[in-house]
């Protein structure tokens, strides 16, 4: 059954303009589902659409709104005017590398937004119709940082891991009503966000940067068989054995020496 045929024709992509999030924006076109594409740019929102809408030959509805604001899953809910969303990919993520008490108290309440309220709220507006007709699919996007305390990523790790869980117990709570969950948990990938980071390679062994199409391509491969999922090979080996093998406190201590020296702090 194709995607369209199991969930319906409407995707909304939070955080769709570049990257992982235009990858799924891309997967869903070819697939042929019309799409809501949010982000805060008009112009790169816009132009992206405009491609999709010419090789795909699908409808592509551009929302340009921070959904690090405090109200913004019921702005953006209010103005889609009753549409059905039938598929939800959540996207979008602030971050902050660096030590905690250097960010402003309110760079990391609009992380928290942007990361846990706004999809949390999301979830809940369109998850709740969703419920109601049987069927729909809600991704959001999690990430290996979650997996431990993740020293100078630290409010961005752990909401993260609020994703994942969030995204795990939802899956449970829907998994007999149609509605599919999944949080996607990503390592390093590379999107223009990471890029711009100027990440130094800590490792030979260190995982390989992965492509956006490859995420969520597995993400499709995975979406209605399992809760959550860590993308990649290399990021698999890495997380088995950080979190199965080793103590906790050495996987806490490896993963901020590798932040430290990967940005120099
Ligand atoms: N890249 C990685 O290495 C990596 C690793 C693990 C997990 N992840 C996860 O994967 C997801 C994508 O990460 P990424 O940073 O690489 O981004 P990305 O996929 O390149 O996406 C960034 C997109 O989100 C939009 N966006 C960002 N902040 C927004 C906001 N406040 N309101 C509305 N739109 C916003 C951007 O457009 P505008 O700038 O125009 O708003 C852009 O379209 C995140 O959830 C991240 O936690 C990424």
């Amino acid at each position: 059954m194709s995607l369209k045929q199991q969930y319906g024709s409407l995707a909304l992509v939070a955080g769709a303009s570049e990257g992982i999030g235009a990858a799924y924006a891309e997967y869903l076109a070819k697939e042929g589902l019309d799409l809501i594409l949010v982000a805060r740019r008009k112009e790169p929102l816009e132009q992206f659409a405009a491609t999709l809408i010419e090789k795909y030959k699908i409808k592509a509805d551009c929302i340009c709104c921070d959904l690090a604001d405090t109200n913004a899953a019921q702005e953006l809910y209010n103005m889609l005017q009753g549409k059905e969303i039938n598929m939800l990919v959540y996207n979008a993520a602030l971050s902050y590398i660096g030590p905690f008490e250097k960010n402003s108290i309110e760079h990391h309440n609009r992380i928290a937004q942007a990361n846990m309220i706004t999809p949390m709220n999301l979830m809940q507006l369109f998850g709740t119709p969703m419920l109601a007709k049987g069927k729909g699919a809600i991704i959001l996007m999690a990430s290996l940082a979650g997996f431990q305390g993740s020293g100078f990523l630290s409010v961005y790790a752990a909401s993260k891991a609020f994703d994942r869980v969030l995204a795990e117990s939802l899956w449970y709570e829907w998994k007999d009503k149609g509605v599919d969950v999944i949080a996607c948990c990503a390592g390093a990938t590379a999107t223009p966000n990471f890029i711009d980071t100027n990440p130094e390679k800590t490792s030979f062994f260190a995982p390989r940067v992965q492509e956006p199409a490859e995420v969520v391509q597995e993400c499709f491969k995975h979406l209605g068989k399992r809760p959550s999922f860590i993308t990649g090979t290399g990021n698999k080996i890495a997380s088995f054995i950080m979190q199965k093998l080793m103590p906790r406190k050495m996987a806490i201590l490896i993963m901020g020496d590798t932040t430290r020296k990967m940005y120099r702090l």
